[in-house]
């Protein structure tokens, strides 16, 4: 085949992992963007392969006759049927644990592939060349082995097999420096060593970084776990990129800096959204206590709540002319969108203005509600961002909170003392009447209480919230 079939395939590859990635910014077009990254993989993959065999003119191949195309049989086929099993299974809130170890295993191939392609080059590197790549090599690894160690560590941490507390060891940030600085020298030493001579550096260098990466994930706090799966997410594909260099692989390049700058950007929507600074979350909590946790200083609530029927709650949504559903984590838990959405439906054949508001961080992980409600075929056309519908309020007769706690906690706005102020939430007080339904009093992934129980005009509709909502549907049913 040409040498240019592959420049094409890789190039179209290319494109279609940037419209996967515009595709899935969007409820509507997510699963179009999931099957454009699932046909550019594919096409990477075979491409890749037909180089591996050389199959492009005037292009040096590497030897896949003596059993290669077994062993790399071996290592698609099942690594495609464990990976296929593993996301078919996994349930939406364990999501951000899949994600941890698939980052992991980004990291560790960096590191393997880096080591290997040292010790056995298999694209001859011009002799002017030699030092940019033994740069490469060094970088992918460094990176790759932070990233392999910081996945595991947030793995432990996600499926709370290790603690979910900060770990802040006296002058971390100096022995982080430390660390930094002795790869530094490990690297200077490393380079333009003759015969492969420098293994040893690039070992020692591993294992430090292994160690950089388990402390800097130790160091940071149970609410910041998902913005540093998605920081990580961001590492895996820098590491893929360095590689890429390595290599000489130009879509690696592409791909691993698209990953690499999505996940940063992501990262940094989520620490505006929940009030974290990106920086000291990068950094494994400088400067912070590392997150939010129910020893925080808020002030505590007083007064007494006013109680809701299911009875109560149909009336008031079938007399209301304009209603706002804000789901949060107890709807996913309670698995009540679907239910929900027959609500909505007959509301809506009442001629009642029904519309979701979703906040941000709303749930475990970004877009959590938006998943659930597109599960349970709610329209599109209704769901509404925080930005879009929080003036709203004001003009709207009933608010539904559905398992939602901290996205709509006044004290965030009012309480400077308060472990969320300044977090931008949902003012749902401003309706007219607001039904919070919840098992009972506890409170949210911020360990914070939350004021709005207490208003006047919020009404407490208790028990889980799938036997509520069907207690509902069969009122507006009968
Ligand atoms: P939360 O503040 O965690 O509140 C969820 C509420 O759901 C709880 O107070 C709980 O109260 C209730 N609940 C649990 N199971 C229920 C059930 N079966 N039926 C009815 N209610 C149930 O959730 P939120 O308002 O969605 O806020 C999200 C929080 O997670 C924010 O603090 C955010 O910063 C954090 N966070 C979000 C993300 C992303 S990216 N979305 C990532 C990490 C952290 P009861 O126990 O009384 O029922």
């Amino acid at each position: 085949m040409p040498a240019g079939l592959l420049t094409v395939a890789y190039i179209t590859s290319s494109i279609l992992f940037i419209l996967s990635l515009s595709g899935l910014s969007n409820q509507e077009t997510a699963r179009k963007g999931n099957l454009y990254g699932i046909i550019g993989m594919l096409l990477a993959v075979l491409a890749t392969t037909a180089y591996a065999a050389g199959a492009f003119e005037g292009q040096a191949p590497i030897d896949l006759s003596q059993g290669g195309y077994t062993l790399l049989a071996g290592a698609m086929i099942p690594g495609a049927l464990i990976g296929g099993m593993m996301a078919s299974r996994v349930a939406m809130t364990s999501m951000p644990e899949l994600v941890a170890v698939l980052h992991s295993f980004v990291g560790l191939a960096a590191v393997l592939v880096g080591i290997s392609s040292y010790m056995a080059p298999g694209i001859p590197v011009p002799a002017g060349e030699a030092t940019i790549h033994e740069i490469e090599i060094f970088l992918d690894v460094f990176i790759g082995a932070i990233t392999f160690t910081g996945s595991v560590i947030a793995y432990g941490k996600l499926r709370g097999s290790i603690s979910g507390k900060p770990l802040t060891l006296p002058g971390r940030h100096l022995l982080n420096l430390a660390m930094v600085l002795a790869c530094l020298y490990l690297g200077y030493a490393f380079i333009g060593q003759p015969d492969h001579g420098g293994i040893r550096e690039l070992v020692i260098m591993t294992v430090i970084a292994g160690v950089i990466g388990v402390h800097m994930v130790v160091a940071i706090g149970g609410a910041d776990m998902p913005v540093v799966v998605s920081m990580l997410n961001s590492y895996s594909g820098w590491a893929a990129a360095a590689a890429g260099f390595m290599l000489k692989n130009d879509l690696l390049i592409v791909t691993g800096a698209l990953v690499g700058s999505s996940g940063a950007i992501l990262s940094y929507i989520m620490c505006a959204a929940m009030n974290r600074s990106f920086i000291s979350v990068i950094l494994g909590g400088f400067g912070t206590g590392g997150g939010g946790s129910s020893s925080s200083a808020a002030a505590t609530v007083e007064g007494s709540v006013t109680e809701f029927s299911v009875e109560d709650t149909s009336e008031l949504l079938t007399e209301a002319k304009s209603v706002v559903i804000v789901p949060g984590y107890g709807m996913a838990v309670a698995q009540a969108q679907h239910s929900l959405a027959s609500v909505v439906k007959l509301l809506r054949d009442k001629k009642i203005e029904v519309r979701f508001a979703i906040h941000p961080v709303a749930g475990r992980l970004p877009g959590h509600m938006n998943v659930l409600l597109a599960e349970a075929n709610v329209p599109y056309d209704i769901v509404l961002e925080m930005d879009e519908i929080n003036d709203d309020f004001p003009d709207t007769d009933a608010v539904l909170v559905i398992g939602a706690n901290d996205i709509v906690n006044p004290s965030a706005l009012d309480d400077p003392s308060s472990p969320i102020a300044g977090m931008p939430v949902l003012e749902v007080w401003k309706s007219k009447t607001v039904v919070v339904m919840k098992r009972g009093m506890s409170s949210g992934y911020a360990g914070v209480e939350n004021p709005l129980f207490f208003r006047d005009n919020t009404r407490m509709l208790f028990g889980d919230a799938k036997k509520n909502v069907d207690a509902i549907l069969g009122k507006l049913n009968g």
